[in-house]
């Protein structure tokens, strides 16, 4: 049951499926498990006045008097249950375009579906780009493009007639983010490659989901990456590589396949170890095969399994039989099991070897945490680029692939070897430590790296901090040198970064000369970048400089920058008279700055501005900002408003995670999670409860953290169980780096960031 306001602002009510993993058999009786496909025919009785749609195309309609009427639809072709999908409401269609022939509409209630132009767009790229890439046409008559007022998830890929909620399907060019076109276009192009990689072709059963999702992960980076090369997706990707390896490093961490016995295990398998791990680890094999290669293996795989089910070993035997071997000790099987099947991932030390020309990597696996590590070994694909003495002794750059596979190899690269970089291209889920001269040497060379490789030298370094093996003061020297030096640029390395102050901020005891001497350290690292960019957009610039000047805007202008806070003034002051007049990439950056700063008065401007949006993000970046008043009768007001119905089921949990990530009202707001838990159990779907409990990987304050602790340790979430123990593993680890470097970061701060 999705709730809606229509355009006059009387109540709506709209009926949806969504049944994965196994909730059709909630809806009609049927054997509710992947690998039992079938061919479905769905009619609906419904009133009158209403609109349907579901997996095949409507064939009859029947009046049946009394105000309904009999729909009745085609057979689905053969699929799996969880795939079935009606929807019915009062809902209209977009013109088709037509891609390969195929008609594509969206669905949207009424008045909206102007606003599914660029989906549509996205939809038809990547329709025709998998039906080439996978050899494959899309197997459906038609596809509709559904969007849900009120939905569980981000979407859902019901053969031929996909569901989304509005803020991933709907959304106006004029007025939206960079960030928030990106989005769309994911969705809708992860949805669609799940067309052939789970509905086409499924996972036996849920220990193999990433089978589905890893995939539809990965071909819709390829797919994007294709439809918009200036995006440069693989950048982007570095950072949700990164969540995975946050993830992966905790001892509460699972191998990608994992045994599931029940529904609730089947609903804890959608996490970042299946989708971006998984993607990760495709990738890294991608690279290593070549692109080809893979590609003629997938295709193998796909028409192997056409209309039925395939486990992980099918897939590797799938392109083992079209790739050639790449070595004789081991094989793709051998190779990938050990992602696959096991947790966790490695650190590669690198060292000078004493053989001339060598150097030598060691695998050891990497946690946040101390104690008894398992001595696990990866076969790790290891791209090298090395500078050596080529013909007639010149400095010669050299790119070379090698198979890490036990303990520690030398490798031999060349003579006068004199710098190297290792996880060249950045694409490996490992993190990389070097010799404290060969890492000189990269310092010394940074300029030479790619974005990928300066975003894994910072993540592995701030990782490093996290776990306690390096300070954050010469961690934060690292960040001067890459931001004033190098002057950086790159939005992706900067998330790093600005998560880091984000943390450093957590732990940093709240007084006005802390928050100044932060301020200054974040302009420190903002300034080089922001001088480039100026504020004001530059003609022909790249999307992600257009990203990154906002996302700078924002630190500054959340860190309480009385300059930014200015501008933020000033432009709402023009957003008010012209929404279209600001550029749409710092809307959020002024939004968030002065809800930062916000009183009352504000804050019901935002509750207007959120009920009179014209499009699903412009709503959510109001909703979202509620958030973020540091005012306690406010953050009381937003906290209420998510149990009461004001907030959509869908929007609530995400905004309590907020309220609780906002470091002034945590307190508040988990005082209020932990009276109004078993209401929120029972209003939210537990995928957003879930989401929610996050928050408290942030909450460092002392008496905070320990309420925390002790009620996970007696309330869990269902299906969220094992991302609670992550949770909570990683506050302690938030609550260490706080115990450890408390004292130094005070003395750091106040010695050279204070104000004179
Ligand atoms: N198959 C999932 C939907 C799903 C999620 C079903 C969780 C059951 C539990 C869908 O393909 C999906 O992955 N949706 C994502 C968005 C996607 C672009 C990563 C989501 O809902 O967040
Ligand atoms: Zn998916």
């Amino acid at each position: 049951l999705s709730r809606y306001k229509n355009a006059d602002g009387g109540a709506e009510v709209m009926a949806t499926t969504k049944f994965e993993p196994c909730d059709a058999r909630r809806a009609f009786p049927c054997w509710d498990e992947p690998a039992f496909k079938a061919r479905f025919k769905v009619s609906l009785v419904i009133d009158e006045n209403l609109n349907a749609i579901a997996n095949a195309r409507l064939i009859k309609e029947t009046p049946l008097g009394g105000g309904k009427k009999l729909l009745e639809f085609a057979p689905s072709i053969k699929m799996s249950s969880y795939l079935v999908a009606y929807v019915i409401g009062k809902i209209e269609a977009s013109e088709p375009v037509f891609a390969d022939g195929v008609p594509i509409r969206v669905w949207t209630v009424l008045g909206k579906s102007h606003l599914g132009a660029f989906a549509l767009s996205a939809a038809k790229f990547s329709l025709e780009y998998f039906a080439r890439y996978f050899k494959q046409p899309y197997p459906c008559d038609k596809l509709d493009l559904v969007a849900i007022p009120d939905f569980a998830s981000g979407a859902m890929e019901n053969f031929a007639c996909i569901t989304f909620r509005e803020t991933a399907l709907l959304v106006d060019t004029n007025t939206a983010s960079h960030t928030e076109l990106e989005r769309v276009a994911e969705v809708v192009m992860h949805e669609n490659a799940h067309m052939w990689f789970g509905d086409f072709t499924t996972m036996s059963w849920w220990n193999g989901l990433w089978l589905n999702e890893a995939f539809a992960t990965f071909m819709a980076a390829k797919s994007m990456h294709a439809w918009k090369p200036e995006w440069n997706i693989w950048d982007g990707f570095n950072v949700q590589r990164g969540v995975a390896m946050r993830t992966d490093g905790l001892c509460a961490t699972r191998p990608i396949e994992f045994p599931v016995g029940n529904p609730d295990e089947a609903r804890g398998m959608f996490d970042v170890l299946t989708y971006q791990k998984g993607c990760a680890i495709l990738r890294m094999l991608e690279l290593f095969l070549g692109e080809d290669e893979f590609q003629s293996g997938i295709v193998n795989y796909l028409e192997k399994h056409a209309f039925g089910n395939a486990d992980t070993s099918d897939l590797w035997a799938a392109l083992e039989e079209v790739v050639k071997p790449f070595s004789k000790a081991i094989s793709i099987t051998d190779l990938m099991n050990t992602w696959v099947f096991q947790p966790g991932y490695p650190v590669v030390t690198v060292a000078e070897s004493v053989v001339s020309g060598s150097v030598t990597l060691k695998q050891t696996i990497f946690r946040y945490m101390e104690g008894n590590l398992p001595a696990t070994l990866w076969h790790l694909p290891v791209h090298l680029r090395a500078t050596v003495s080529g013909e007639n002794g010149k400095p010669t750059v050299i790119e070379k692939v090698v198979l890490l596979s036990k303990e520690s190899e030398t490798f031999y690269l060349g003579e006068n070897l004199s710098s190297v970089v290792v996880n060249s291209g950045g694409h490996g889920f490992y993190r990389v430590q070097y010799e404290t001269n060969l890492r000189q040497k990269v310092l010394d060379n940074i300029g030479t790296l790619t974005a990928g490789e300066r975003f894994n030298l910072v993540n592995d370094l701030w990782a490093s901090v996290q776990s306690g093996q390096t300070s954050v003061r010469d961690y934060l020297a690292m960040i001067g040198i890459l931001t004033c030096v190098h002057a950086e640029l790159d939005i992706n390395v900067f998330s790093v970064i600005n998560a880091s102050l984000q943390i450093l901020r957590r732990i940093t005891p709240r007084d006005d000369d802390n928050a100044g001497a932060l301020l200054n350290l974040a302009r420190d690292f903002a300034g080089t970048a922001l001088n480039k960019l100026t504020v004001k957009a530059q003609a022909g610039e790249s999307p992600q400089h257009a990203q990154l000047r906002g996302t700078l805007l924002m630190l500054l202008g959340t860190f309480g920058d009385p300059i930014v806070i200015k501008w933020a003034k000033k432009t709402y002051a023009q957003y008010k008279v012209d929404k279209t007049s600001v550029d749409t990439n710092l809307v959020g950056a002024m939004v968030e700055t002065l809800a930062n700063q916000g009183d009352t008065a504000q804050y019901d401007e935002f509750v207007a501005r959120k009920d009179t949006a014209t499009t699903p993000q412009e709503e959510q970046r109001f909703l979202f900002a509620l958030a973020s008043f540091r005012d306690s009768s406010l953050a009381a007001r937003t906290l209420a408003d998510c149990i009461n119905g004001a907030v959509r089921t869908q929007d609530a949990p995400f905004v309590v995670r907020n309220v609780l990530m906002n470091a002034t009202t945590a307190r508040q707001a988990f005082d209020f999670v932990q009276a109004n838990w078993e209401k929120m159990a029972s209003l939210y779907p537990a995928s957003g409860l879930s989401r929610m409990c996050e928050a408290i990987t942030t909450m460092v304050g002392d008496d905070v953290a320990d309420d925390a602790r002790a009620f996970f340790a007696t309330n869990t979430v269902k299906g969220g169980e094992k991302a609670l123990k992550q949770y909570v593993e990683q506050l302690g680890i938030a609550l260490q780096l706080k115990q450890r470097e408390r004292g130094d970061l005070q003395d750091l701060l106040l010695s050279a960031y204070q104000d004179v």
